[in-house]
């Protein structure tokens, strides 16, 4: 990689902050173009920023097919408004007619941060959940698992792990031959927490969109990676037009698609792997299907872009009935980090750069007081050159977490810029949301209590 490259690390504080970059170093697509029913502020606001084939939930959604939402927590400081953006997004999804699966992080809490199983359960349990509860989402429609209690979710990323070895590791995490286990072994953890919701005992064959910080993209980019290779039928653009269909014959799929080990094809039982292709395309009302079994390829000139996605399903299906996994590479989205109060970066380990869910009311009128400022040193500059919003956490909070309506918001920002409104009212006017959002958040929190148990998995033990 060269100097001005740029690498997420998933397990620092230290966060890059250049967006831009991050789009096009990793192919990331711009939220810009994609047009979202109904999108929540985050949306509207750019914060949710960037996507990897959201498109793919949005036709779901369009045509009324099923998909899922899922996303993780990592039980370890409380619940602080940073986390509370994704379950923002969660809701979304859900009142979009997902379901709803949450990882608890609990392996990874251990490993990469020393939080025993217990407390981790417990932190997830009377923080976390809770707090998702009075945030209004619902139970009926979501389940929340530990990592350490789903043997399907481990067996899945062990699986996987013979898909990649260290050199991937190396050039998506930078590891290195001192690099503990631990850090190798949670990315796994997680791929089969993102791809498990599609196994037959958790719903099925389905879309899946994953709600992150933008840190959390290494481990999409390598779940993505390993879903795809374990894939029988590469469903892709066709050369020149139209979609094609290519056989990817592996160790384990070998025999079932036509080759024996010495190499040699089966030519009946390849016939009959692409006549189940074409039946397959021609139940989709596919009548222009070129199939070619010598050279493991068919096409389909007449399919459009939007096709390829069907027919990539209808292909993995395919797979499944022949004794094939079917993973479809997750949905993916990206949001922006708030900064935090002091206006460095915000971190559970350092209660003065943010705000907890539980927080008292009179501490979080003190440390929006305190919070770093995008105003003038004294008020004759102020009114002269004006505030930048831009930088004052103050109006940020505002824009992030506590101010829905859009016009509102763009009126204080001209104020603001202008100088007529100055920094102690634009905290105040922050003050008095925070104070609206928390006490309302707490006194949900009381009503909702008794549902929290309705959240977590059966399998739990
Ligand atoms: N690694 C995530 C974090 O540090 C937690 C997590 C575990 C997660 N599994 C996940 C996030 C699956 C999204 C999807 O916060």
């Amino acid at each position: 990689m060269g100097d001005d490259s740029v690498r997420i690390d998933p397990w620092s504080s230290n966060q890059s902050t250049d967006y831009g970059r991050i789009i096009d170093q990793f192919g990331l697509s711009s939220l810009n173009g994609l047009d979202l029913p109904n999108a929540t502020k985050l949306h509207r606001r750019g914060i949710v920023f960037a996507h990897r084939d959201l498109d793919v939930i949005l036709g779901a959604h369009q045509r009324k097919e099923s998909f899922g939402v899922l996303t993780g927590l990592m039980p370890s400081g409380r619940m602080h408004l940073g986390h509370s953006m994704v379950i923002e997004q969660v809701r979304y999804y859900q009142e979009m007619g997902a379901d709803v699966t949450i990882a608890v992080a609990d392996l990874e809490s251990q490993a990469t941060r020393g939080v025993s199983l217990a407390k981790g359960r417990q932190i997830a349990r009377e923080d976390y959940v809770a707090n998702y509860a009075s945030l209004g989402l619902l139970s009926d429609s979501t389940e929340v698992y530990f990592q350490s209690q789903r043997p399907a979710v481990q067996r899945l990323g062990f699986q996987l792990g013979k898909r990649t070895n260290l050199n991937e590791f190396e050039s998506i995490y930078g590891f290195g031959g001192e690099t503990n286990l631990a850090h190798v072994q949670a990315p796994m953890v997680q791929v089969g927490d993102i791809l498990h919701p599609q196994l037959d005992e958790y719903g099925g064959l389905r879309p899946i969109v994953v709600p992150v910080g933008v840190d959390q993209d290494p481990h999409l980019r390598l779940t993505r990676g390993l879903a795809g290779k374990t894939n029988w039928f590469n469903v892709g653009p066709g050369k020149r037009s139209g979609a094609q269909i290519r056989l990817s014959v592996q160790d384990e799929n070998a025999e079932a698609l036509g080759q024996a080990p010495n190499g040699r094809v089966d030519r009946a039982r390849r016939q009959s792997v692409f006549d189940g292709i074409v039946s397959n395309l021609e139940g989709m009302g596919f009548s222009d299907i070129m199939s070619n079994p010598k050279e493991g390829m068919v096409n389909v000139p007449s399919a459009t872009s939007q096709d390829i996605h069907r027919i990539r399903m209808q292909m993995l299906a395919y797979e499944r009935s022949l004794g094939g996994q079917g993973l479809l590479a997750p949905s993916s989205t990206y949001h922006h980090f708030a900064v935090g109060l002091t206006g460095d970066k915000m971190s559970s380990s350092q209660p003065k750069t943010t705000i907890f869910l539980d927080d008292e009311i009179a501490s979080v009128e003190k440390k929006i007081k305190r919070a770093f400022s995008g105003g003038q040193p004294t008020i004759e500059e102020h009114r002269r050159i004006g505030g930048n919003p831009d930088i004052d956490v103050a109006y940020q909070y505002m824009m992030y977490f506590f101010e829905d309506d859009d016009a509102y918001l763009q009126e204080i920002n001209q104020q603001y810029r202008s100088g007529s409104l100055l920094a102690g009212e634009m905290k105040q006017l922050c003050i008095d949301r925070a104070t609206a959002w928390l006490s309302n958040h707490q006194e949900m929190k009381d009503q909702t209590a008794h549902l929290v148990d309705e959240f977590f998995a059966a399998d739990l033990s």
